[in-house]
């Protein structure tokens, strides 16, 4: 490893499943002070163990300000301001047009629009100036793929974030950019599908779906969210870095 962030102090949302995970265990091997949250106790636990440099966990619920604001208090308190936040945490939902309920639609937005907007709020006391920030969109935000509308709506407003917010924290050289990732393989095919067999089906649909022929992984995202988080990337600023097999432009 290169130590490209050396006693760096990063947060990660949505730090202990998937793409999370994965970012979190590269910026702790390339020297970062990691933490990371989520909802899930007990996973959070099993995930810290895993990413090691000392890495430490931090309960709370990105649609929850109260919560916000205790996490990255504690994040200072525990490990020192902020020089890179990645905005992760976020759920999907998938159902036709007409099946959507109220509850799922306020659900999407409370966490992946409203939780975004808030996360980045609340860490700006806590941010050294020059810090990353990066938040995440997906493929969807740009691109009409059936019951999929919710989900994409809400990626479309994190992607319009990133512009926002980098114009106005240009003060304070704070970078905001976005990771759009394609399909990837992580445990959130499970949360929309009753069966791991369905959830495979799901993942081979995407694979065959993609000009590249498969899904990508979650490490593959995780060397992308690194670049935006280092100095490699000091020239993008309200950006977008997309990682998606080629399912948009081909
Ligand atoms: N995997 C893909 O194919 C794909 C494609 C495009 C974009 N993305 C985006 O990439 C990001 C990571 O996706 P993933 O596939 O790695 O997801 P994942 O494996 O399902 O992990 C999601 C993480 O977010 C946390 N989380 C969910 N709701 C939360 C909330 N309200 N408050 C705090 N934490 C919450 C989860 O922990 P708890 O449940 O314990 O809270 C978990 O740590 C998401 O923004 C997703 O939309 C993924």
């Amino acid at each position: 490893m290169s130590d490209k962030l050396k006693n760096k102090v990063a947060v990660i949302t949505g730090g202990s499943s998937g793409i999370g995970l994965a970012t979190a265990k590269l910026f702790a091997a390339e020297g970062a002070k990691v933490a990371i949250t989520g909802r899930n106790k007990d996973n959070l636990k099993k995930a810290v163990d895993s990413i090691g440099n000392q890495a430490i966990s931090i309960t709370g619920d990105v649609s929850n300000l109260a919560n916000l604001a205790a996490i990255f208090q504690q994040v200072e308190a525990q490990l020192g301001k902020i020089d890179v936040l990645v905005a992760n945490a976020a759920i999907y939902a998938l159902a036709p047009l007409a099946d959507f309920t109220e509850e799922m639609f306020d659900k999407i937005s409370d966490i992946n629009f409203k939780g975004t907007f808030f996360t980045v709020q609340k860490a700006l006391p806590h941010m050294n100036n020059g810090a990353s920030v990066i938040l995440t969109s997906s493929v969807v935000a740009e691109k009409g793929v059936p019951q999929h509308a919710a989900y994409a709506a809400s990626k479309a407003a994190v992607r319009s974030l990133a512009r926002s917010f980098s114009a106005e924290l240009l003060d304070r050289s704070i970078r905001v950019n976005v990771l759009t990732p394609g399909p990837a393989d992580t445990p959130v095919f499970d949360s929309v599908t009753n069966t791991p067999e369905e959830a495979a089906a799901v993942k081979a649909g995407m694979a065959a779906f993609a000009p590249v022929k498969r899904i990508g992984t979650p490490e593959e995202m995780a060397a992308a969210s690194l670049f935006l988080a280092s100095a490699d990337s000091a020239f993008m600023a309200g950006a977008e870095l997309l990682l998606d097999g080629g399912i948009r432009s081909l």
